[in-house]
């Protein structure tokens, strides 16, 4: 292939070399998908405003996510069967992100463990869980996640109930796959990507399987994972599990001005203004046109963080622009990671942070601290008139 030069590039070579069940479980939304294609598609509409004869040198993206030094604004989202993608992909990106001066946040779903990613990483990462009943296993997450060395715990607020994907029910998605004709036919057009999984025996789902009870195999997952999550969730709860972690806290899945001042009351050191990648409430806004009343309701009380929709630096920009202290990339980084393991990830990252770099120097500014909305030109209407 030619120069790899946008996160499209890797996306194509992430669907020619991984098995079409797990590029489809990241490549869609829930639904019709109009929250997922219009997460990107509103990005579009802010446009910059070119600014000219301004000192460019000297420029840094370098800044802060929760008091922690970053290199850019840019963490790697919790992700679920990022192993799947590529053999032991949850080590290959935490690697990468340390390596790059980003943070990285391992999933509660993820396929190496908390434990097979601290092992092989050396800075500390961040940690999500979902919201689950069982507090034994809560607390053994936490305890685990302390003892790895993680220094923030996410925890992911809009995943009580799944938003259903069309493309993982008609694929018969599962780790590892199933077995049946059509995946067999798919993984023979794979088979680069199968060998390095037949090296490596993280297959399932690390955090779970031999730790929650009753799952020692992944066939007793499914049915623990229809249990286990917390339907009855509210925000005593939610102020119960970050008194159990008793550490940093982020808290992800804000989508409502209310919602974010009930979070920035709870004390929490961060908030994801996200809808999951499109892949949960179809049918709600876009992340980043949520961002601006957000902003006005909690921006002086809170770190407001942002996802779901980022594909480019320019899009990294107009988030901090719009008052986001940080970002969060998931599909592009694991576009990187489906097309060339830990380098795909890096060269993702170093895609977005050449664009962010060079669009900020087109807007006159330096240091991404001093961006701010005077940047862009967004369309009055952009947030909506909604009744
Ligand atoms: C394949 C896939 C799996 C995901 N798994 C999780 C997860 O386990 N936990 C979580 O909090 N969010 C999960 N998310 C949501 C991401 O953390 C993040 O919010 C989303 O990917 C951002 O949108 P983007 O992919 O457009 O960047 C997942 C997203 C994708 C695409």
């Amino acid at each position: 292939m030619a120069a790899i030069t946008t996160i499209e590039d890797l996306k194509r070579m992430h669907k020619r070399r991984t098995p079409k069940m797990f590029y489809d479980y990241a490549e869609s939304g829930s639904w019709t998908e109009q929250t997922f294609r219009e997460n990107t598609s509103d990005f579009d509409k802010i446009k910059f405003r070119q600014r000219v004869a301004v000192d460019m040198t000297n420029r840094t993206t370098a800044t802060t996510m929760i008091g922690q030094e970053v290199s850019m604004p840019v963490a790697l989202a919790p992700v679920g069967l990022t192993g799947m993608q590529s053999a032991d992909g949850e080590i290959k990106a935490a690697r990468a992100a340390e390596k790059f001066g980003v943070p990285f946040c391992l999933s509660t779903m993820s396929i190496c463990s908390i434990e097979d990613v601290a092992a092989k990483t050396e800075k500390p990462f961040w940690f999500q869980v979902y919201t689950l009943k069982d507090d034994d296993f809560m607390k053994r997450l936490f305890d685990r996640a302390r003892a790895a060395g993680c220094s923030a715990v996410v925890i992911t607020l809009d995943l009580q109930i799944m938003g259903q994907r069309h493309k993982d029910l008609k694929n018969g998605l599962s780790a590892p796959p199933k077995f049946t004709l059509a995946s067999m036919a798919d993984l023979a057009t794979k088979w680069p990507w199968g060998i390095e999984m037949l090296q490596t025996k993280r297959r399932f789902f690390g955090n779970i399987v031999g730790h929650a009870k009753g799952v020692s195999n992944p066939a007793s997952l499914a049915s623990w994972t229809a249990e286990a999550f917390d339907h009855a969730l509210d925000w005593e709860r939610v102020a119960e599990l970050m008194k159990m972690w008793g550490g940093p806290v982020i808290l992800k899945g804000i989508m409502d001005a209310d919602d974010a001042r009930k979070a920035a009351e709870l004390g929490a050191d961060a908030i994801v203004v996200s809808n999951h990648g499109g892949r949960q409430l179809d049918g709600t806004v876009s992340s980043i046109r949520a961002l601006p009343a957000i902003m006005e309701a909690v921006g002086d009380k809170v770190e407001v963080h942002l996802d779901s929709g980022i594909r480019s630096g320019q899009d990294v920009l107009k988030a901090i622009a719009m008052g986001a202290k940080g970002t969060y990339i998931g599909r592009a980084y694991v576009n990187g990671l489906g097309a060339m393991g830990q380098k795909g990830v890096t060269k993702a990252l170093e895609i977005i942070h050449k664009e962010l770099d060079t669009t900020m120097a087109l807007c006159g500014r330096r240091d991404i601290n001093n961006v701010d909305r005077d940047i862009l030109m967004v369309p009055e209407d952009f947030e909506g008139r909604w009744a």
